[in-house]
């Protein structure tokens, strides 16, 4: 891909009215949101969104989430919202919540990946907000990484991985999530979680007063999947990512012995025992902040080097669910 000059922007408004005029052209521009950094083209212009996929080398069929400024601008783009999917963005929007709907034809195929259906989303960061309205029309936009590295949540990742590729990069500081939206289907008014994120089952079921919101296995079943993002390998930094269970820290010791010479650190929340010593030791105050941090702590350990990442699990409850998610992903299974 031939690089380009990607000019470094603010959340100042003349900036954002210059990006708006990037993606009015059919540019690309990389901006902050409040789960992660995306990157943006005009959701209606089939060229301008082709070049998303080319500069993150991400795979055709892997549809991209829309991102509007309200219900107004939404209605544009979905037919017939259902009460159901009404009811999650009174209570959840703007903010980390997508919303899989009945696609109007106006939509490319190639946001789509061809299906009928496209993710919606309403994002709560000022700047994406300001952003959208400088624009007018929708923007799709995927997480800022190159395909299956972990999503940019500062501005540095952000460039690191789209100077060169994007036209423009907006710097909004870190990110306040940190981990991408909460991915919702609602089919015959069943509601399916596709991607757990920061609105979180628990929450999802309070909004709709009831207990049966299914989530989605990580692969469908005989290897059909409903979110097709969810079959690639994603969150993946250079170092390879182990987990392991809190009950099963002594472990960790037997196994660095193993891999003697080994750069290597630990992340986990909270308190532990039996950590050995002879490893980078990276301590997150909570189950929320482990996840904040995740992205960028796995961008810090590949600048120093770091050969294995032993993550230790958290109950998968609240937003304990999308940490590990994303850390089973990142890890491929793999478990001390
Ligand atoms: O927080 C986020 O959602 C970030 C920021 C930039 O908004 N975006 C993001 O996009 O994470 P991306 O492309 O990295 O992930 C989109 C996910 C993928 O797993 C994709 O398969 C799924 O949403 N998706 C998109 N359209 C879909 C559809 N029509 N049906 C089912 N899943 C869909
Ligand atoms: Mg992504």
């Amino acid at each position: 891909m031939p690089m380009k000059k990607t000019e470094k922007l603010t959340c100042k408004n003349r900036d954002l009215k210059t990006a708006a005029a990037v993606l009015k052209n059919g540019g690309l521009v990389v901006f902050p949101t409040e789960t992660v950094y995306g990157i943006g083209a005009n959701a209606l212009d089939a060229r301008a969104v082709k070049a998303i996929f080319r500069a993150k080398g991400r795979p055709q069929d892997n549809p991209l989430i829309v991102h509007v400024d309200g219900m107004k601008m939404l209605s544009g783009i979905a037919f017939d919202v259902p009460e159901t999917a009404r009811k999650l963005f009174r209570a959840f929007s703007p903010g980390p919540l997508t919303v899989v709907l009945k696609k109007k034809p106006l939509v490319p195929d190639c946001v789509t990946a061809g299906l009928d259906t496209v993710a919606v989303r309403i994002p709560s960061h000022p700047a994406a907000r300001s952003l959208i309205r400088a624009c007018g029309f929708p923007l799709a936009a995927p997480s800022a990484n190159r395909s299956g590295k972990p999503s940019p949540t500062t501005y540095p990742m952000a460039l690191h991985e789209m100077d060169g590729r994007a036209d423009a990069v907006i710097d909004g500081g870190n990110c306040g999530h940190g981990l991408e939206s909460t991915v919702v289907s609602i089919v015959d008014d069943e509601v399916t979680i596709l991607r757990p994120g920061s609105v979180t089952r628990e929450m999802i079921e309070k909004v709709l007063k009831r207990k049966n919101v299914l989530m989605a296995p990580h692969r469908g079943v005989k290897g059909k999947t409903r979110s097709p993002g969810t079959k690639y390998a994603h969150y993946r930094p250079k170092a390879e990512v182990v987990l392991v269970d809190p009950e099963r820290a002594e472990r960790i010791a037997s196994y660095l012995k193993k891999r003697k010479g080994m750069n290597a650190a630990v992340l986990y929340a909270g308190n532990m025992k039996n950590l050995p010593d002879g490893l980078k030791k990276v301590r997150f105050r909570s189950a929320a902040e482990y996840a904040k941090k995740l992205y960028s702590t796995f961008h810090e350990l590949d600048r120093f080097g770091t050969g294995v990442i032993i993550a230790v699990k958290v109950p998968p409850e609240g937003i304990g669910a999308a940490l590990m998610n994303r850390l089973l992903k990142a890890s491929g299974g793999k478990s001390l």
